[in-house]
């Protein structure tokens, strides 16, 4: 690990979790319509998708559930400020989730091997493919963009933001715009240790398995050695820690790119998984950007 760190320490060619590190295809951007979350809500409203009392019942359990697992959760200071979260839906909201798991054709191909396909949350022409399915995912949409979320983030992760905002010049509170993406990662995906770009204020993944079967393809938290910080180019990093992968748990941290704090920077990634083409690896991966609805982005 360690050898190719530089080139991941650069806005343009950083590679990502969610990208996979290799190069995107156009595909992946151009047919889209970004929406801000703000936005995506509105066409929500209009599309009468939060109409009904049930939905709006649901919707509001399952924030309060996915606000109550954030500030529960376990938290790490080092080697970066860290939150492990569990229960994050309801069980029964996971169980169901799960059943209607959008089809694998309704996701779109991302990297460059084929490794992790994306469906977009943040986007209304997503489709799962039922109505159980929509009402379901319309709520997880709202849940995620919700400030209710992103408060608790906030309090959880105060000294993260800190860090950052000490360095990046983005103010008090830094803003943060949700961009929820669902992932189905295939056997051999992996992802070299980044630390996230500079556009990404926090970052925040919701694993979706079926059981306790696959808890060792969690995200790699790394550290810098404090030998290695003196050779600049080649600073090596250590294995700091495995997050499980647990059903309905997670992780979340703010982006601290080497700019903002070289001993405390976010590195993570993930070594190849070994997965049957019937067991994939399902999360959903969070995003917040410091900018609402990004044009092109290379490291999503
Ligand atoms: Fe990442």
């Amino acid at each position: 690990m360690g050898g190719s760190i530089q080139s991941s320490m650069t806005e343009t060619t950083a590679p990502d979790l969610s990208s996979g590190g290799v190069g995107l295809s156009s595909v992946e951007t151009k047919s889209r319509q970004r929406l801000d979350m703000e936005g995506m809500a509105e066409a929500s409203e209009k599309a009468g998708l939060s109409g009904t009392g049930a939905t709006d019942e649901g919707f509001r359990r399952v924030l309060q559930s996915a606000a109550a697992s954030i500030l529960a959760a376990e938290t790490f200071r080092k080697p970066y400020p860290l939150i492990l979260f569990r229960d994050f839906f309801p069980g029964d909201f996971y169980a169901r989730l799960l059943q209607r798991f959008p089809e694998v054709d309704r996701f779109a191909g991302l990297n460059g091997d084929g490794t992790r396909r994306e469906y977009a949350l943040y986007d209304e022409s997503s489709d799962p493919g039922s109505e159980e399915g929509r009402e379901l995912w319309s709520i997880v949409r709202r849940v995620l963009a919700s400030s209710e979320v992103a408060d608790a983030l906030r309090e959880k992760l105060d000294e993260g933001f800190r860090i950052r905002s000490r360095r990046s010049g983005e103010g008090w509170p830094v803003p943060m715009h949700p961009r929820p993406v669902l992932y189905t990662d295939l056997n051999g995906y992996a992802i070299k240790p980044h630390p996230d770009t500079r556009r990404k204020v926090l970052t925040m993944q919701i694993y979706l398995p079926q059981d306790e079967a696959q808890r060792e393809l969690g995200t790699a938290i790394y550290k810098v050695s404090p030998m290695g910080v003196f050779a600049w180019k080649s600073y090596g990093l250590v294995k700091d820690r495995t997050v499980p992968f647990l059903p309905n748990s997670g992780y979340a941290f703010v982006v601290i790119h080497p700019a903002y704090s070289l001993l405390r920077s976010s590195w993570h990634g993930r070594e190849a998984i070994n997965v049957p083409v019937e067991r994939p690896r399902l999360s959903i991966l969070n995003t917040y950007y410091r900018n609402p609805a990004p044009e092109r982005t290379t490291g999503m």
